[in-house]
């Protein structure tokens, strides 16, 4: 599919209001995306599992309106905000040509997270997934043609990756691949698709431990940080590497090979801090409780021949990932050696999910 797929011809523009509810997931990424192109294109593919209970939950309310301007308010944990604005404005700017009706209705959006705002977890995935999905509803009232639940999913990951990247991933469950890659029939760089390749019994439910190490704001957004990969000594290396190890990974999930797995998902990580370490200007968002905790599991893997492992987001909080069946011994593990090492003894415990839910 290509842009102009997603800009419907006509719109019954009869609807004076409604509204609409949906919850979206976060998601934590395998391989990571790191550096984009404009428009929000990603430099290479990345695939990510979608969670479960991390979510967003968004209303939009809808009333015609006569002025030409966007007019929209936001209500985040029941509070009118005004810091969210400008990110939705820009949000709505770029997606504008897709869904044109916006500038013919007032917004009222509300929306609240299921994680605490302070907690260093991105809510950008969730949170823009949450209001595209919104907007693709009232696009499928407004419609005077039929929309198919595929075309509406394209097109809800599309609206969201022109918010943020990641959040493409976070329509679908419960593993869903953004950026074209030859080993993934039908990726794409515009959405993210559903994985349908084989998944073997043991990444069933796979579980998510998040490490609070970090509550607070990160130095260096992920924007700032996409950009340092222009130019960056080892760019093209890194990008080739995604799309090795995406293809890789492809076969790991099939053959249920945890080892492996492990792998391919601690050396993402790193690489992705890597990245941010040799980019210039250099910067490192690991705390030193990041340190502490990746050494924590790897001691426990070698000991108890556990498939546990880590990753890392943009930021010094740390997913652990293990199998449904290591969970009863990996939370005792958690709570006897690693709460230590988090803000305030905070940890949340998620796991694979199946995507985003209308209300
Ligand atoms: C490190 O999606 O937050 O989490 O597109 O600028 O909004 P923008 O960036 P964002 O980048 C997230 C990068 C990452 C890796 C990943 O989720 O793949």
């Amino acid at each position: 599919m290509t842009e102009q797929d997603f800009i419907l011809k006509s719109y019954d523009s009869n609807i004076e209001n409604g509204s609409v509810k949906w919850s979206a997931p976060s998601n934590i990424a395998l391989v990571k995306y790191w550096g984009k192109r404009e428009h929000q294109i990603p430099e290479n593919p990345s695939i990510s599992f979608t969670l479960s209970d991390c979510k967003t939950i968004t209303e939009l309310s809808y009333t015609k309106k006569e002025s030409h301007d966007f007019s929209f308010d936001i209500y985040f944990e029941g509070e009118k905000n005004q810091a969210f604005k400008p990110k939705i404005q820009t949000f709505f700017e770029r997606i504008e040509a897709y869904v044109p009706f916006l500038r013919n209705y007032h917004f009222r959006i509300e929306t609240s997270n299921t994680f605490p705002h302070s907690s260093g977890i991105a809510s950008s995935a969730s949170g823009m997934s949450a209001i595209a999905l919104c907007l693709l509803d009232i696009e499928r009232s407004l419609s005077e043609v039929g929309v198919s639940d595929d075309y509406f999913n394209r097109k809800a990951s599309f609206l969201a990756r022109l918010g943020s990247g990641s959040a493409c991933r976070s329509i679908e469950g419960e593993l869903v691949v953004w950026g074209e890659n030859e080993s993934i029939v039908d990726s794409s760089d515009l959405y993210g698709v559903k994985f349908q390749g084989e998944v073997h019994s043991n990444f069933k439910e796979y579980q998510d431990a998040i490490l609070l190490v970090d509550k607070g704001e990160k130095k260096v957004s992920s924007t700032v940080g996409h950009k340092l990969m222009f130019g960056h000594p080892f760019a093209q290396e890194r990008f080739s590497q995604a799309h090795d190890n995406l293809a890789k990974l492809k076969a790991i999930l099939a053959s249920g090979d945890l080892k492996a797995f492990v792998k391919i998902v601690e050396s993402e990580a790193l690489t992705l801090h890597a990245m941010m370490m040799t980019s210039m200007p250099y910067f490192i968002l690991m705390k030193p409780n990041t340190l502490e905790i990746i050494n924590k599991i790897w001691k426990y893997r070698t000991e108890n021949d556990s498939n546990i492992c880590f990753t890392l987001d943009a930021g010094a909080n740390v997913h652990v990932l293990f199998p449904k069946a290591e969970k009863e011994q990996v939370y005792e593990f958690i709570k006897s050696e690693l709460v230590a090492y988090c803000q305030n003894g905070h940890y949340i415990c998620d796991s694979v999910g199946k995507g985003a839910k209308r209300l």
